[in-house]
Formats: structure tokens, C-alpha cells, sequence
């Protein structure tokens, strides 16, 4: 019976009533997964306090499989799977078609709002705009974008007929989908065992202090974003901070600084 129900409405709150109670029994009925046992005769007092504990129990239970969930998502453990960046590239080119045809700017030739609405369209509509589709929608924007803006959540919600606050929460539930415009430049302190014991924690905080940003923020300036990671992989190199991507071994705060400080001499050079 409960293998029965098990099949047809997967995770009930399964309370098993029987006219010949038995230690037997019931313990057969607990290890399939009943959350109570309750012997005839019983009250009508009695069956809803099993029933309602039943499913209090079957809520937590499964609450702690979310939160479970959860944090391994937050810390990386469980990833998505990685989008196409192809099918970004041929979206792109399909728009700069038609806008061709249409006597319109090409796509570069946009303010970067105008680009991600048109994108986040044809993202929408490559994904038939599919509520089904949304985690692999959101991928793709985010690859394009490099982050998910208020406006693009809103864009989505709209398009798609369902709230923010889901799209949202979706989102907000994988460590990898960012909410701020990432900086020209991306900082990376490891603060893994092998460079927090080589001063890992202290570099973190000397760059905290210098761009008066912590780990997830972005510079005012748009210039920098700082991120805290467990691992870079070159331990043997620790402490370890990544610029972009160029790995910087047997870092110190103050050669960070002069890194830091060098970007934003080069940057400025750019723009003069
Ligand atoms: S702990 Fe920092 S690179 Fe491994």
C-alpha cells in the first residue's frame, strides 16, 4: 500500500491505520516510510493529531532537503551546467540581421540597456518562451550580460507572465547568477587553507580596505569587483590572487596595491 502511494503521490504524509496492531506492523509500516501508526478504535481527536504531526514532520523533513539543497548551491557544490556561448554568438549575429533589413544600428551600435532587452527577446524566444525554460533563459542572459539586472528580471517577468519574486528566488538559489553589473576588472583572494595560513585573510582585508568593497560588491567606479574563493588551485603558490584571471603567487598587500594601482594607471591612460 504505501509503495502504492509512494508511486501515484510521491511525497505524502503517509499515517497507517490498522484493526490488528502488532509491534511487527507497525515497524514494517515506519521502515516504508509511514510517519505514524495508529490502532482502531481511535477517536476523531486522535487521527487528526496524527495526521496533523504526520505532515509537520514530512515539512521539516523535507524543508532540511532544501536548505541542504541550498548550500550547496551557495557554496558551489552543485553547478548548472554551462550554456552554449555559440548559440549567444548566432542570436547575436540573427538580430544585427534584421536590424540590418530594418535600417536599424547594429547591435554594438546600442546603449547597453537597448542591447540586453534585445537579446533577452531573442534569449525568450530561442527558449519558446517556456516557463519550463527558465534556469537555461536565465544562463543565457547572464552569460551575454554578466549579470542580471532589475531591469532584465522585470523584462522576463513580464514576457513570461510570472512574477519577479520567482524569477528571483530562482535565481538567487545558484551561486552563480550575480544581481550587479560586474567590474572591468575582477579580483579573486583565495582565503582556502593554504593561503589563509599564509596571510590570505590579511590580503582579503587590505583590499577590502583599499576599494572599500567586500567579497559579491563592485567598485563605485564599475572598475573593480572582488570575489573570496576556497581554492585557486596552485596551493604550492599560496597565498594566491587572481586579476582577471592571471594568477599572482606569494601575494602581500602591498603588492596587491601597486597591482591594483597599476590597472588604474592603465585604465586612465586608455581613456585620455
Ligand atoms: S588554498 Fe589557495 S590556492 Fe589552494
Amino acid at each position: 500500500m504505501i509503495t502504492r502511494l509512494e508511486e501515484t503521490s510521491p511525497g505524502s504524509a503517509v499515517v497507517m491505520i490498522t484493526g490488528y496492531p502488532s509491534i511487527e506492523r507497525a515497524t514494517e509500516a515506519m521502515k516504508r516510510g509511514a510517519m505514524d501508526y495508529v490502532a482502531k478504535p481511535f477517536t476523531p481527536d486522535e487521527i487528526i493529531k496524527a495526521v496533523d504531526e504526520a505532515i509537520q514532520r514530512k515539512e521539516g523533513e523535507e524543508r532540511k532537503v532544501i536548505e541542504r539543497f541550498g548550500a550547496l548551491t551557495k557554496t558551489g557544490k552543485i553547478s548548472l551546467p554551462s550554456i552554449d556561448e555559440k548559440m549567444l554568438q548566432t542570436l547575436s549575429a540573427a538580430i544585427d540581421e534584421r536590424r540590418q533589413m530594418e535600417a536599424k544600428p547594429s547591435l554594438e551600435a546600442l546603449s547597453e540597456p537597448e542591447r540586453l532587452e534585445e537579446m533577452t527577446l531573442a534569449v525568450l524566444n530561442k527558449y519558446a518562451r517556456d516557463t519550463n525554460n527558465l534556469i537555461p533563459i536565465l544562463q543565457a542572459i547572464h552569460s551575454y550580460a554578466g549579470y542580471l539586472s532589475y531591469e532584465t528580471i522585470g523584462l522576463i517577468a513580464r514576457e513570461l507572465k510570472i512574477s519577479e519574486h520567482e524569477i528571483f528566488g530562482t535565481a538567487s538559489f545558484y551561486a552563480q547568477f550575480k544581481f550587479e553589473k560586474p567590474g572591468q576588472h575582477l579580483i579573486r583572494c583565495c582565503t582556502g587553507t593554504a593561503c589563509f595560513v599564509g596571510g590570505g585573510g590579511v590580503i582579503l582585508e587590505a583590499v577590502e580596505s583599499k576599494l572599500d568593497i567586500v567579497p559579491g560588491q563592485t567598485t563605485k567606479d564599475g572598475m573593480f569587483s572582488l570575489e573570496r574563493v576556497a581554492c585557486l588551485g596552485c596551493c604550492a603558490l599560496a597565498p594566491v590572487v587572481t586579476i582577471d584571471g592571471e594568477v599572482y603567487g606569494q601575494m602581500s598587500p602591498a603588492k596587491l596595491s601597486r597591482a591594483i594601482d597599476k590597472i588604474y594607471r592603465t585604465e586612465s591612460v586608455k581613456s585620455d
